[in-house]
């Protein structure tokens, strides 16, 4: 049965990449064996592992001042990294706090430092992202950090703040799905198993000046120094994960880069948001309409059980992953680069008719 995938992480990848990867699972190129199989110092190894990183600045088109690294431990352990190389004991970190994942940002800077929430969005259940103007560093910061896009709730920043301190964001799962100033940030990371491929690497795009001011005495595996100065070749990286973000980065080049992509993107969202509006409250959405991702669309139906028998009925017909998160309920629709426009207009088409219907 053809199958529609809406999960949130890991979630869809193009069609194409798992082709290629299928077709060259065994041997890879002329090597004789798999990339499952291949040491990461050989030279085969290496010119994919390079691939990806020139491919990353190459689409996101960023300056020579940044360095583009690899690591393991999801978004989750840079939770704890970031602090952990630029909370120094006599400064103070800033979080916005957007959603389940900032919280759980802030959670941990908590344990290595000093970290306070600047401003959040909790009174009104993470519906909203905080005016930018209102996101005001306290006096010696060492960093504000904010999550990009709230794949939980289901909102997203459409207009970064603007600090005179460093901005750190955790870009996991709108990363390459719009362009971006990369400048406007001193750290990016993102978990790659939403919109790069699969789970099993974490993107970091790192401004040089700031890698300065990192802590050099904590372990050596927790330093992005370390990493960034053997090019994400310290110790033995993801290979496989990494093999597939060049084939999902290929496909992202050849639809026409991150510009064309955020077009198709900007459709399939306006399509799904447009059948939610024109539900007159049948499809009601979590997210206040200015500060909607265009990722993960989180909605409910009238009740509880007019939710569960939507949820029923989407997985019969060939829905997968339409339930929301287990801490909000209700139902999302992650719509990742990869999922294509197609599946977004049959999921709006079965929408409409279980509204008729019910
Ligand atoms: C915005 C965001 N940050 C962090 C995470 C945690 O990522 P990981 O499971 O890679 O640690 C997620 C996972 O869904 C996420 O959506």
């Amino acid at each position: 049965m053809k199958v529609h995938n809406f999960n949130a992480g890991p979630a869809a990848l193009p069609q194409e990449v798992l082709q290629k990867a299928q077709a060259e699972l065994i041997y890879y190129g002329n090597s004789g064996i798999s990339v499952l199989e291949m040491s990461h110092r050989s030279k085969e190894y290496e010119e994919i592992h390079e691939r990806a990183k020139d491919s990353v600045k190459e689409l996101l088109h960023i300056p020579s001042n940044y360095e583009v690294v690899f690591l393991q431990g999801g978004a989750s352990l840079q939770f704890s990294m970031v602090p952990m190389n630029f909370l120094p004991s006599h400064s103070v970190a800033n979080y916005v706090v957007t959603g389940s994942w900032s919280e759980k940002a802030l959670k941990e800077a908590k344990r290595v430092g000093k970290a306070e929430e600047i401003s959040s969005s909790k009174a009104k259940q993470h519906s909203y992202i905080p005016h930018s103007s209102t996101i005001i560093p306290t006096e010696g910061a060492a960093y504000v950090h904010i999550t990009s896009n709230n794949t939980i709730y289901g909102t997203q920043w459409h207009n970064y703040p603007k600090v005179n301190i460093p901005l750190i964001a955790d870009m996991s799962s709108d990363i390459l799905s719009k362009m971006i100033d990369v400048t406007n940030f001193s750290l990016i990371y993102a978990g790659a198993q939403k919109n790069l491929g699969p789970a099993g690497v974490t993107l970091i795009i790192i401004e040089r000046d700031f890698l300065k001011r990192a802590s050099s005495t904590i372990p050596t595996m927790l330093q992005y120094k370390t990493h960034v100065d053997h090019s994400s070749l310290y110790h033995t990286p993801p290979t496989f994960s990494i093999y597939l973000l060049t084939l999902v980065l290929d496909w992202m080049k050849n639809l026409g880069g991150v510009t064309a992509i955020e077009k198709i993107n900007q459709k399939k969202s306006s399509l799904l948001y447009q059948c939610i509006d024109d539900s007159g409250g049948f499809y009601s959405p979590h997210a206040q309409k200015e500060y909607r991702s265009m990722m993960n669309a989180t909605f409910t139906l009238l009740d509880d059980k007019t939710t569960e028998k939507f949820l029923d009925m989407a997985k019969k017909e060939g829905f997968i992953g339409l339930e929301g998160h287990r801490s909000i309920g209700g139902c999302r629709a992650s719509i990742y680069n990869a999922v294509p426009l197609h599946s977004v207009e049959v999921l709006v088409e079965f929408m409409r008719y279980f509204q008729k219907t019910n």
